[in-house]
């Protein structure tokens, strides 16, 4: 499937402003990949799907996410959390995705985990920093990934567990994995 069939079908399955941010996390995604000697075009594919069944009805998520056992634990946790895994399993049987490194990158865009391969941490991280979010502390994201991909995943999964404690929200273990994996890969821990 082509680039402009793969918007297409996307586009079909969002509302017209989520769909404006896909396109804005695919042209960050790009633009990390390049800067970090990822493949292109597997960041294009990945970017486009990971919000693929953001606007599927909560019943259906669970449907899908109970029908492949949920691997993860994601059911006991907020249903925000569901639509990554489900639209692991829309790429992969509706899209074609057979790239295990593409359908994990959607998998985990939500929670992150520990061991993200390039292509996983470009995506969690373009979600989070594309041009149209605007919360405090964005800035400071978008700098720390115009230099390191490491950095900026700390900073990153930093930014969304103060978030979660914040509005009281449970922390998927996956989260807190996400976490203390990038401090051991990268520079920014302050205790260094
Ligand atoms: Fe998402
Ligand atoms: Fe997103």
């Amino acid at each position: 499937m082509g680039s402009e069939q793969l918007k297409n079908g996307v586009a079909q399955r969002l509302p017209a402003g989520r769909f404006q941010h896909v396109l804005r996390v695919t042209e960050t995604a790009m633009i990390l990949a390049d800067r970090f000697g990822e493949d292109k075009e597997k960041a294009e594919t990945a970017a486009l799907l990971h919000d693929v069944a953001k606007a599927m009805p909560k019943e259906e998520l669970k449907r899908i996410v109970v029908s492949e056992g949920d691997p993860a634990g994601v059911l006991g946790f907020h249903h925000e959390l569901w639509h990554g895994p489900a639209g692991a399993v829309i790429a992969h049987d509706e899209f074609g995705i057979r790239d295990a490194d593409i359908l994990a990158a959607v998998r985990f865009h939500t929670t992150g985990r520990s061991g993200m391969s390039r292509l996983e941490k470009i995506v969690f991280i373009a979600d989070m920093i594309e041009p149209g979010r605007n919360f405090p502390g964005a800035e400071q994201l978008r700098a720390e990934a115009e230099r390191s991909l490491e950095d900026a995943l700390i900073a990153c999964s930093a930014h969304s567990l103060q978030y979660l404690v914040s509005v009281r929200a449970a922390i998927h273990p996956d989260t807190l994995r996400c976490y203390n994996d990038s401090l051991s890969q990268g520079k920014g821990a302050l205790n260094r």
